[in-house]
């Protein structure tokens, strides 16, 4: 396969020889591009050596080959690492002032971004941006592992290690290849003619059950991925629903229909999928609600009189959605619902036993088993899921991948579903 390996100026491009290394060992054709400040770290020499491959900088060598296109275009995979704020910022506003940003202009492939920096510029709300901006472009953004910076210091923002990000490479190779080399932002054509003019209704976010006028029971589903969800099926053309308890922008050409308790949803889940060719319960639905709502603030206790008890809260069992859209649902093709499960796996089994069963119990056409863990899956930019589809044994094994990358991966499967029936 075709690598372009980009190195941006940063410290950790040392550890990026290991990586090239990995990468032409494992057969593949590598071609180095780094920024002009990558070579105060690592020479050209050293980039030329290890690739076999004379290494550029800017646009005008070999100008009879027109490099800054071809190489985009040619490549199988465009992964750079390490992924410095500035070539973020560059990236992320589609600059086009060296080879690297013009490779990343015309690449069609997956392309991976490993950011390394120093704690500080990682998490400046600049960097986060273009790192949200990428990441819903469809960009794989690996997350910069936490630890040892250039001096003494620690924190988040050290590049990954070598054998980790050839993991990711591998892993989206691997990708592109199921889906048709499908280019990262463009929809695999048969995914886009699948979802052309659907109505195609998505849940998100966790759903907050009150307790009073200031307290809720809630959980920790942010909603990224419902969003990203919805946000791929408007880009592919269908009419789209958000039913959301979650509080993000919404996207564009997107209804949103807030809603804030499990029951809300129900109701309108209910007369939503009603029409609809395609329903997603991306939604973390809470399974219980307090069994009374109390008017007024419920008070600590009677502060001064000596009663310092603790409330009880009873809690009631809320109407399993999922479910119930499975049994109510117009006939048997339509609409094809998909599932959530997030699984962490337990003594009686792993993920995806669990998931199987829960596919079983729950009914749906699709299950997208969501791997849940201290780093994993709540809050972030990325996710790692499994593909389950009933009657069958398939597996689509997704990520780590960005929220986006989940979703057109998701809509793909939901596209076969819907091309059977
Ligand atoms: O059973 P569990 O909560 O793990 O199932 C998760 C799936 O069921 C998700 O798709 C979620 O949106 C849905 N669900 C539901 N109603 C509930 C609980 C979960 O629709 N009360």
């Amino acid at each position: 396969m075709r690598v372009v390996l980009g190195v941006a100026g940063g410290i950790a491009a040392y550890k990026v020889c290991a990586l090239l290394r990995l990468l032409t060992e494992g057969g593949h054709d590598v071609t180095v591009v780094p920024t002009a400040a990558a070579l105060k770290f690592v020479g050209a020499p050293t980039w030329a050596a290890l690739s076999g491959k004379p290494v550029h900088t800017e646009v005008w060598s070999d100008i009879t080959e027109v490099p800054h296109v071809r190489l985009g275009q040619q490549a199988d995979l465009v992964i750079v690492a390490p992924a410095t704020a500035d070539l973020l910022a560059r990236a992320a506003t589609g600059q086009a002032d060296d080879l690297l940003t013009n490779v990343l202009l015309t690449a069609r492939c997956p392309v991976v971004m490993a950011p390394a920096m120093h704690t500080e510029m990682w998490e400046h709300p600049a960097t986060q941006a273009n790192v949200a901006t990428l990441s819903e472009r469809g960009v794989h953004i690996v997350p910069p592992a936490s630890g040892r910076l250039t001096g003494a210091d620690t924190g988040p923002g050290r590049l990954p290690e070598p054998e980790d990000l050839y993991a990711v490479c591998v892993r989206e190779l691997g990708r592109a290849a199921r889906a048709g080399a499908a280019p990262h932002g463009i929809p695999d054509p048969a995914v886009t003619t699948a979802l052309t003019g659907r109505r195609v209704v998505v849940s998100a976010g966790g759903t907050r059950e009150p307790l009073d006028p200031v307290r809720y029971l809630g959980n920790r589903s942010s909603g990224k991925q419902g969003y990203a969800l919805a946000a791929v099926a408007a880009r592919l053309g269908a009419e789209v629903t958000l039913v959301s308890s979650a509080t993000l922008a919404a996207p564009e050409g997107v209804r949103v229909v807030p809603v804030e308790t499990a029951l809300e949803m129900r109701t309108v889940m209910l007369a939503e999928a009603a029409g609809a060719d395609v329903v997603v319960m991306a939604a973390a639905v809470a399974d219980f609600r307090p069994a009374n709502y109390t008017e007024h603030k419920i008070k600590k206790s009677h502060e001064g009189a000596g009663d310092d008890s603790a409330p009880v809260v009873e809690l009631v069992r809320n109407p399993d959605i999922l479910a119930e859209l499975v049994r109510t649902r117009r006939d048997t093709e339509r609409p094809v619902i998909v599932g959530f499960a997030a699984e962490t796996g337990d003594a009686s089994g792993g993920v995806l036993d669990l998931g199987r069963a829960k596919l079983a119990r729950k009914g749906c056409d699709l299950l997208v088993v969501n791997e849940v863990g201290p780093d994993k899956t709540f809050g972030r930019e990325d996710n790692t899921v499994h593909i389950l589809r009933r009657g069958t044994d398939d597996v689509i094994d997704v990520g780590p991948a960005s929220k986006s990358v989940v979703a057109e991966e998701i809509w793909a499967a939901v596209a076969h579903v819907l091309a059977r029936g």
